[in-house]
């Protein structure tokens, strides 16, 4: 019997050095190691041998067990070890370089000052929506009255996609305040939105214009809101962007859909107020048109102006931008140069 267990383990041992991967090793266990190993199969027997031969035998091969185990997990350790340093040690590969950067990419400075101006009116209770670019003549001019031939239509030269066609015809929007009308032709009252995007103007491009710009339009509606609203919320907008130090001048101004319209400007935080090119030499930016929304808007999507009453805002994004910045010349936004979108 003793003889037997010799065999067996010297068999064992040979074979798992011929082991060269997990599955044979598996295999291994099991004929050696398994249930039905002759080595479970000899310790089972014991109990038929007489009690001399049983202890002996069964030290011995309770030994052998303990050592194939413990050169099945060596074997183990090895196996998975070389699984890892074959590869690398064949191909060549040293682990120790330093790896290749990967280049990032960065958001727009536009974009993120749109998603900052964004964050502050969604503080306040804002919802976000966005709509088309291309948009009817309806929303850009007729339902915020300006209609055909309104002298207002003068301020926005507009890029038409097909003229002529009045309230059906297409173009690319001239501003945001179309969204205004179409939130509130399917929602009603309490309204709180801004609808960011991009605006078209057929227009020679210069330090302060270009023919593409980003605005954010901002609308609410509700039973008793006044112009009170309106400045609270304009002044708390331009503090978060623009910190304490700052001050803001509202205006009258004149916009077919508002009644009474305001011009928002804030101290040029350039030059402090003294003057300089980014303010154009007044010491104050335009940062936004705003009012109280016009009785006949309202009346057009179905609001009774008699028990509610809004106000809207217009902000220019790329004005903010260049405010915050010290930026003074728009067409830098647009005009992929890396060595200037890389600085921000
Ligand atoms: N849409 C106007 C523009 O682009 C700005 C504006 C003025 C928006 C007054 C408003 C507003 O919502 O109430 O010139």
């Amino acid at each position: 019997m003793l003889e037997q267990l010799k065999d067996i383990h010297r068999q064992a041992v040979e074979e798992l050095d011929g082991v060269a991967d997990a599955k044979a090793l598996e295999l291994w266990r099991v004929r050696y190691l398994g249930k039905k190993s002759s080595l479970t199969g000899a310790l089972r027997s014991l109990a038929a041998l007489p009690l001399e031969e049983r202890r002996d035998v069964g030290a011995r091969a309770n030994e052998i067990k303990r050592d194939l185990e413990s050169r099945l997990e060596e074997k183990e350790r090895f196996l998975q070890q070389s699984l890892l340093t074959s590869p690398l040690a064949s191909q060549g590969i040293d682990v120790t370089l330093p790896g290749r950067p990967i280049p990032t990419g960065r958001l727009h400075p536009i974009t993120q000052t749109l998603n900052e101006i964004c964050c502050v009116f969604r503080n306040m209770g804002f919802q976000t929506i966005e709509g088309p670019d291309v948009e009817w003549d309806y929303y850009n001019f007729e339902a915020l009255n300006i209609p055909q031939h309104h002298p207002a239509r003068d301020r926005f030269a507009t890029l038409w996609i097909d003229a002529g066609a009045g309230a059906k015809a297409r173009l690319l929007r001239t501003h945001t305040s179309p969204m205004q009308i179409r939130w509130m032709e399917r929602e009603r009252p309490p309204i709180r939105v801004i609808a960011p995007g991009r605006v078209y103007r057929y227009e020679a491009t210069d330090a302060t214009h270009e023919s593409m710009f980003c605005n954010v339009e901002g609308l609410a509606v509700d039973r008793s809101i006044t112009l009170a609203d309106l400045k609270g919320t304009l002044f708390e907008f331009c503090r978060c962007l623009f910190g304490e130090e700052r001050q803001v001048r509202f205006r009258c101004d004149y916009f077919p859909f508002v009644e009474p319209g305001v011009e928002v400007a804030i101290s040029c935080a350039a030059c402090d107020g003294a003057g300089c090119r980014v303010c154009g030499y007044s010491g104050w930016v335009e940062t936004a048109g705003a009012g109280m929304v016009h009785p006949d808007v309202l009346r057009r999507v179905d609001i009774d102006p008699q028990t509610y009453s809004g106000f809207a805002f217009g902000v220019g994004v790329e004005r903010i931008s260049m405010l915050r910045h010290g930026i003074d010349d728009i067409r830098l936004f647009y005009s992929n140069d890396l060595r200037f979108l890389r600085q921000f």
